[in-house]
């Protein structure tokens, strides 16, 4: 076996045999394989796509790369939450919890922002003290006594993953369908959960712009889900404006606090309730009304928990970023649209993301939206607010975010949020 003849196979648009696949794999993990080989096959996968047999394999694989997670000392049902990484998708925060609170354990292993979507990681690192790094032990501890867990995968876990994510990111190789369906999938095959939905993000601020290729990434997802034991259902939602008002770390962990506590945006508040109706389903807890949890604040005390637990203070003011500025609107009518892509941009120029995957992020830059798509506007108004930690970060994300503005005369059709579900009883 060799690389150079798997990378011109699979260039040529053959289809690769399981053994090529396990040697490939296995052989990139331990560095037999070099990056500059991966990274071509990753190409000439991106490429040429993968066939369905090919896909499954190719997780296996990873998976075989690691350790797998043995989640049966929990005594409760086992459900987790995967989004494919949007702009404002802070809803994880609020959800784990919010599962939490109804009876499922939720082990919830996340990942950093890259790029202009953010990650969960960076938003719970700017509450004071909050750890992100578990040990197996702990990880376990905490499901069996809080009921959830938001932490870092540990190095154990399909490592093969952890390299070629890294490699995928700097070539140019990230949006393939096979590759995203197995890197995800492998991780939550890996760490054990017995149920899993996944939330498909689809617009500007997506992976997948289209609701054609995510519905494809999300029949292969639940398709890999099934074919190891994990009752999985995918929900595709929009992500063509962000979600919420609040984009960056500190803001969006402000913004699920608010949710916890009853309030919140009601774009952030259906997703969240959505997602977990979803989970609770597959948890089987199907009569169990988040809604009544959020309300009554059995999530707010799972949250407090759960920061706790984590070394994390949940009283501790978080950190405010010391520079704005104020975008107005120029002229009277609505706000028609506030892209997505411009806006994530906008946050990680700020400084709320990283560049290269070593960067430290900011914890109080961001951009907080003070309109909507869809709100009317008066010439003058506050439309949305950059904050950042040097006002050298202001003027490149203020062209962004103003890119990101469309103003119309009329208001503009309303856009659902959930556009698609795919597993389960609604195939
Ligand atoms: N998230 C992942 O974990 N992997 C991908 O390839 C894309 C999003």
């Amino acid at each position: 076996m060799n690389a150079v003849d798997i990378i011109r196979a699979k260039r040529g648009g053959g289809e690769l045999s399981d053994e090529q696949i396990d040697w490939v794999v296995d052989g990139y993990t331990r560095g037999v394989v070099a990056d500059e080989q991966m990274a071509a096959l990753a190409m000439a996968i991106a490429l040429r796509g993968m066939t369905g047999r090919e896909v499954a394999r190719w997780t296996l694989a990873m998976i075989a790369s690691g350790e797998r997670l043995d989640l049966s000392t929990v005594d409760r049902p086992t459900v987790d939450k995967h989004s494919t990484g949007g702009v404002g998708d802070k809803i994880t925060l609020a959800l784990t919890p919010l599962v939490a609170a109804c009876g499922a354990a939720v082990p919830q292993l996340s990942g950093r922002g890259l790029g202009h979507t953010g990650g969960t990681l960076d938003k719970l690192e700017s509450v004071p003290g909050f750890r992100t790094e578990l040990s197996n032990q702990e990880f376990l501890g905490q499901l069996r006594g809080v009921g959830a867990a938001i932490c870092a995968a540990g190095a154990g876990l399909a490592p093969a993953d952890r390299k070629l994510y890294a490699l995928r990111d700097v070539t140019g190789t990230v949006d393939s369908i096979p590759l995203i369906a197995s890197s995800i999938m492998s991780k939550k095959i890996a760490e054990g959960t017995g149920a899993l939905v996944l939330d498909v993000k689809v617009g500007s601020g997506a992976f997948m712009t289209s609701v054609q290729p995510a519905r494809e990434l999300a029949t292969t997802m639940v398709e890999l889900g099934a074919a190891h034991g994990v009752r999985t259902v995918a929900v595709l939602t929009g992500m063509q404006s962000p979600l919420g008002r609040a984009v960056g770390n500190a803001v969006e962990v402000a913004e699920a606090v608010e949710v916890l506590a009853g309030g919140g945006p009601p774009d952030v508040v259906e997703l969240t309730l959505a997602l977990a109706r979803e989970m609770l389903a597959l948890a089987g807890l199907p009569g169990v009304d988040p809604a009544a949890a959020l309300r009554d604040g059995r999530a707010m005390d799972a949250w407090r928990a759960l920061v706790r637990a984590q070394g994390g203070d949940p009283d501790a003011p978080l950190p405010q970023a010391p520079e704005t500025e104020v975008i107005r609107s120029t002229s009277d009518g609505y706000l028609s649209d506030v892209d997505a892509y411009q806006i994530g941009v906008a946050a990680w120029l700020l400084g709320a993301g990283r560049a290269r995957k070593e960067d430290p992020v900011s914890a109080g830059a961001g951009v907080l939206l003070h309109r909507l798509p869809g709100n009317p506007v008066r010439a003058g108004d506050p439309l949305l607010e950059l904050r950042a930690d040097k006002p050298d970060r202001i003027p490149a994300a203020r062209t962004a975010a103003e890119r990101a503005l469309t103003l119309g005369a009329q208001p503009p059709a309303p856009r659902p949020l959930v556009l698609d579900r795919v597993g389960g009883s609604g195939e």
